[in-house]
């Protein structure tokens, strides 16, 4: 039974991702240092598995550790292998992503970001662990031309959150370009992910006020906020506002299951595929949906443009079709009733 080690395991996607792995039987070593996650998050999991009877403690491992600590890296290697189940593959989600902030703090961002991921690879190097998966973003492309992005598009960055995302991409490259054989890697860009497992009992918890636009509806839908601030609607769309690929949290996480079993089929493998659902809908069809199917009212007002935004993004996924034979299933009617649900959930824990 192969062991899969999880890098930020207990923030949004990875939470998800170590969920769809236990679900499949995987072994799963979880990473975190807690700066934007918690514990509760293996607790809302395990309680999940349990309702299904799957819940099995001997499958996962959590270590509290920062991947920039290169001995807590290496530790957690060789505990692994002392107990007869090295580390096969990694998953690495474990990062900062916050784009204002990045702007205003770019030495934390490139330290956790690049720092982080380059010991990791190096641990991963010791031990002769050559398949990764590494979390990275559509915001690579930043202003790059041609809408649908495919993942020749040029690389164009403009915050330092993309540029540390950009230069781990390189990294990987020239890893694989110094010894082919030596790796098995994913660059998976994601597009917009939102929603929640349908249980209510994981989801998004932004520790600092949210910068994306989902979890912000979410809490004025709660009441935490006042209203949404719409930034623009004179952009050039149908209705005015910015067009995003939304791509439901359950669905990304069942891709980096496929994604790995690509790699491990393989000798040899340096993949970078868009994920996203390859549809775009506009901020005000997301208002609408989110309202509609959860019967409730969103107060928006509309304000300025954001800084860095572009009027439309969304993925070309064809090589993701091609490659894994594998498309999202979730709408967005789903996203927005399941991130609801676990907004409305979190609200009732707190009361
Ligand atoms: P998240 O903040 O919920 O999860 C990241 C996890 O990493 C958190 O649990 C945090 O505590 C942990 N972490 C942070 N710094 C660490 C460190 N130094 N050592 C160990 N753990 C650390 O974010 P997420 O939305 O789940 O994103 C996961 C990855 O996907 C990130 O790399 C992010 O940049 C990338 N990504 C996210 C989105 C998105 O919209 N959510 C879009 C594109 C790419
Ligand atoms: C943002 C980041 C990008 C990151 C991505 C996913 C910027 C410039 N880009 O992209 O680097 O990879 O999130 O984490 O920050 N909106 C509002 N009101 C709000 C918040 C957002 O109207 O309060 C609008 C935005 O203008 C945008 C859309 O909603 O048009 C989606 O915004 P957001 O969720 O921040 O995602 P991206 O802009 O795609």
């Amino acid at each position: 039974m192969k062991n899969i080690l999880i890098t930020g395991g207990t923030g949004f996607i990875g939470s998800h991702t170590c969920l769809n792995f236990l679900e499949e039987d995987l072994n799963i070593t979880i990473i975190d240092s807690l700066k934007n996650s918690s514990r509760n998050v293996l607790k809302g999991i395990k309680k999940i598995l349990e309702l299904s009877n799957k819940y099995d403690e001997n499958k996962i491992n959590f270590y509290e550790g920062d991947i920039r600590n290169t001995d807590f890296l290496r530790k957690v290697f060789l505990q692994a292998k002392n107990k007869g189940n090295p580390i096969d593959g990694v998953i690495h989600f474990a990062g900062l992503k916050a784009v204002g902030e990045s702007v205003l703090n770019p030495i934390i961002y490139w330290d956790v970001n690049v720092n982080g991921s380059i010991n990791l690879f190096k641990i991963m190097e010791e031990n002769n662990c050559k398949t990764i998966l590494f979390s990275s973003s559509a915001t690579v492309y930043g202003n790059s031309q041609k809408i649908p992005f495919n993942e020749s598009a040029s690389i164009k960055p403009f915050n330092t959150y993309g540029f540390t995302k950009a230069a781990v991409e390189n990294i990987l490259n020239n890893m694989f370009d110094s010894d082919s054989l030596k790796w098995r890697i994913g660059i998976l860009r994601y597009f917009n992910p939102i929603g929640s497992h349908p249980s209510g009992l994981i989801g998004e918890n932004p520790n600092h006020k949210p910068e994306n636009i989902f979890p912000y509806i979410c809490q004025v839908a709660s009441g935490l906020r006042e209203k949404l601030y719409i930034f623009g609607n004179d952009w050039p769309t149908p209705d005015g506002t910015c067009y995003r690929d939304y791509i439901h949290v359950v669905d990304l996480a069942e891709v980096h299951k496929i994604a790995l079993k690509y790699l491990f089929a393989r000798d040899s493998a340096n993949l970078t595929l868009n994920v996203g659902k390859g549809k775009p809908y506009s901020v005000l069809e997301l208002v609408n949906t989110f309202e509609r199917v959860n019967s409730l009212k969103i107060e928006h007002e509309f304000s300025f443009r954001r800084d860095g935004d572009i009027a439309t993004s969304y993925a070309d996924t064809s090589k993701m079709y091609n490659l894994l034979k594998w498309k999202p299933s979730k709408s967005l009617e789903d996203m927005c009733k399941d991130g609801w649900n676990w907004q409305n959930n979190l609200v009732s824990i707190k009361d």
